[in-house]
């Protein structure tokens, strides 16, 4: 079997191009303009490449896509002094916490204190707790990302049985939430499957297979069940080249469908996000 692509970047012009026309309608309708702000802290936002990949699909959109640039040795009272000012801004439709912070400062505290309506990531406990109830539409960018390209296979998730490998707080558990909302059968892996000798035999048996570790190629080609569905979240610098945590040549000859890596979930993300802060904003519309 060859699989077929399922191609992040061609999903991502689809969705930027809808969510471009929604926007215009938007500000025709009540004269303002979505406005993000991603805080960050100590680095230059410019180097960074998810902030300018985000700029550049706000710009795309027609959102007004700001940094709010902290020193480095801000301590958290004034970061959180700092998101309580953006929280109060009318101006502001959108707060996100730029990641990683430097050490001494909690980034989940920080982030519970963004008002969820202006939670872009959906990673304030508030909007995290809807997620685990199926109430919420502001789903964490990535996450979504991936369960866009998944759809996009066509594949009925229902019954299946998917194995996710990773269980961190932005990727792997909302993953698991929004696969178990799809009624598929839930596996979650992690570091102790490994050390007990048992991811393999986890991911031989994945129907769906959603992989999120950091991990360059640590998922072998041939641990794919034949006509699987892989979702490769990894993104890993490795001479100079972004690999994913999929071995993908040898995996693509076993699954039905799989992402690349670049060109699979990475471009969605920053779209998806977009999308999300569109929903604050129209959030906010109606509760000011
Ligand atoms: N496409 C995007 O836009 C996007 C966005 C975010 C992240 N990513 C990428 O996705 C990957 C994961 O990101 P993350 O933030 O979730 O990373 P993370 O917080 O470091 O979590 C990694 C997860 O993988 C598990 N893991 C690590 N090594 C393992 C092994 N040998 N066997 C089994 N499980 C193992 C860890 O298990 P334990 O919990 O037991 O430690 C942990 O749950 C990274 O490559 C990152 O760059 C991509």
């Amino acid at each position: 079997m060859s699989a077929i692509i399922l191609d992040g970047k061609a999903l991502a012009q689809k969705l930027q191009a809808e969510l471009k026309a929604e926007v215009a309608d938007l500000r025709t309708r009540t004269g303002k303009t979505p406005c993000f702000m991603n805080i960050t802290i100590g680095q230059d936002p410019a180097a960074g490449s998810y902030g300018k990949s985000q700029k550049r699909a706000a710009e795309f959109i027609g959102i007004d896509y700001r940094f709010s640039v902290l020193p480095q040795h801000i301590s958290q009272k004034e970061l959180i002094d700092q998101v309580h000012f953006l929280n109060d801004d009318v101006n502001v439709h959108g707060i996100m916490l730029h990641k990683p912070v430097p050490e001494g400062i909690d980034f989940q505290q920080a982030v519970n204190a963004i008002t969820p309506k202006k939670d872009i990531e959906g990673l304030n406990i508030a909007n995290l707790g809807r997620l685990m109830l199926g109430t919420t539409s502001i789903i964490p960018a990535t996450p979504a990302a991936a369960m866009a390209l998944l759809l996009a296979s066509g594949v009925d998730l229902a019954g299946k049985h998917a194995v996710v490998v990773g269980r961190s707080e932005i990727v792997g558990k909302p993953i698991m939430l929004l696969l178990l909302a799809r009624n598929a059968t839930v596996t979650v892996c992690h570091s102790a499957t490994s050390k007990a000798g048992r991811l393999a035999d986890q991911v031989r048996n994945a129907e769906i297979l959603v992989v999120a570790m950091g991990q360059p190629g640590f998922i072998k080609g041939d641990w794919v069940r034949e006509g699987a569905v892989v979702i490769d979240v990894g993104i890993n610098s490795v001479d100079g080249k972004i690999v994913g945590d999929v071995e993908f040549d040898a995996a693509a000859r076993r699954a039905a469908f799989i992402t690349p890596v670049p060109g699979g979930v990475g471009p969605l993300t920053a779209v998806m996000l977009m999308k999300n802060g569109i929903e604050t904003f129209k959030i906010q519309l109606q509760h000011p």
